[in-house]
């Protein structure tokens, strides 16, 4: 076992700590602006437990989402998470999270890292500091394809050994936690741990109650842990915690503790046509769209609409948990 603060691959973890949080709005009364850019609806799989919703619109151009970085930076975003869809699947992502990094932000890049060339992966290290925060569904091919199709897995493998070599890059897994795999908790830890990996995060599969949602309702109903399940979860990451200080455990809806809610305020939704919206579930009507409005413009807009009144319960989700 390595120090704590120190993954196996010598990597600085200190400021990743072991937290249960509500979902990503409500995990951090974070210091500065946080924005989730959703920057694709398109992608390469099709998981079978999937809360993307079907494509409405086309997804930002080029010229615009370049322009939209550098109106980020101008606004003071801190950090920003890049998920989609699959942003691998876009061409300019090397050049956007290159231009966000040279900036001094920092970028987490949330995929399902099934299509990444080592072209790309150079590309992507060479700008400096970035958080890949990649799925992992089970500890070996039978699981994690169960949910993500043949041959997921080892595409997984061969990127994670492509990325654990660059010293710009860390990895943190990203587990969903259902009745498939909830008894290989352990088993998940170690292999994150073997990757080099400097954090886990283990989250709830959430049943999102919207007909745009593309994974089957039955399919996610059936999965979901139920109460006890979740609390045997929380014991055993708990003592997986003190077993391996050398890495981050985390857990996200697990636990039923209240976190207040940041949505809108310090953290904010981009969807992939370019809708700035208080969180990924909550929908402006009418919209606050970035092909009318700078960034800038489009975070006084949202000031002004009432929403989340930053309470532990969120209407969307306190539905169907
Ligand atoms: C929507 S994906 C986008 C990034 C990338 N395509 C990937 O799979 O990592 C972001 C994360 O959401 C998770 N996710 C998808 N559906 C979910 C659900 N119903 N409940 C909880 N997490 C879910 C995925 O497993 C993944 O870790
Ligand atoms: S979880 Fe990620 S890889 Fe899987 S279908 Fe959803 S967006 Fe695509």
């Amino acid at each position: 076992m390595s120090g704590m603060g120190v993954s196996p691959n010598g990597r600085d973890i200190s400021l990743l700590r072991n937290e249960d949080v509500g979902c990503c709005y409500r995990a951090i009364a974070s210091s500065g602006l946080r924005v989730v850019w959703e920057i694709t609806s398109s992608c390469n799989l099709a998981c079978r437990h999937c809360f993307r919703t079907a494509p409405e619109g086309h997804d930002l151009d080029t010229a615009r989402a370049l322009s939209l970085v550098d109106e980020m930076i101008a606004a003071g975003v801190r950090k920003i998470a890049i998920t989609g869809g699959e942003p691998l699947l876009r061409p300019d992502l090397t050049e956007i999270t290159a231009r966000l990094r040279s900036a001094g932000l920092l970028v987490k890049l949330a995929s399902n890292l099934t299509m990444i060339d080592p072209d790309t992966a150079r590309g992507l290290s060479e700008a400096g500091y970035l958080e890949v925060g990649f799925s992992l569904d089970g500890p070996e091919a039978t699981t994690h394809d169960y949910i993500r199709g043949h041959g997921a897995y080892a595409r997984l493998v061969a990127a994670v050994a492509m990325l654990s070599s660059l010293q710009t890059v860390q990895l943190n897994p990203v587990c969903v936690l259902g009745k498939f795999n909830f008894a290989r908790l352990d088993e998940i830890v170690e292999k994150a741990l073997t990757w080099g990996a400097a954090s886990v995060t283990f989250s709830d599969l959430f049943l999102i109650d919207s007909p745009r949602v593309l994974a089957p309702r039955e399919f996610v109903m059936a999965e979901r842990l139920d109460t006890h399940a979740r609390e045997a979860a929380l014991t055993r990451i708990a003592e997986l915690r003190r077993l391996y200080p050398e890495i981050a455990i985390r857990t996200v809806a697990l636990s039923d503790e209240s976190v207040a809610c940041s949505a809108g305020t310090s953290v904010v939704h981009v969807d992939p046509t370019g809708r700035v919206n208080p969180c990924t579930l909550y929908h402006l009507d009418p919209p606050i769209s970035v092909h009318e409005l700078t960034f800038s413009e489009a975070l006084t807009e949202l000031a002004g609409r009432v929403f989340c009144e930053g309470t532990s319960l969120c209407r969307y989700l306190d539905q169907t948990w």
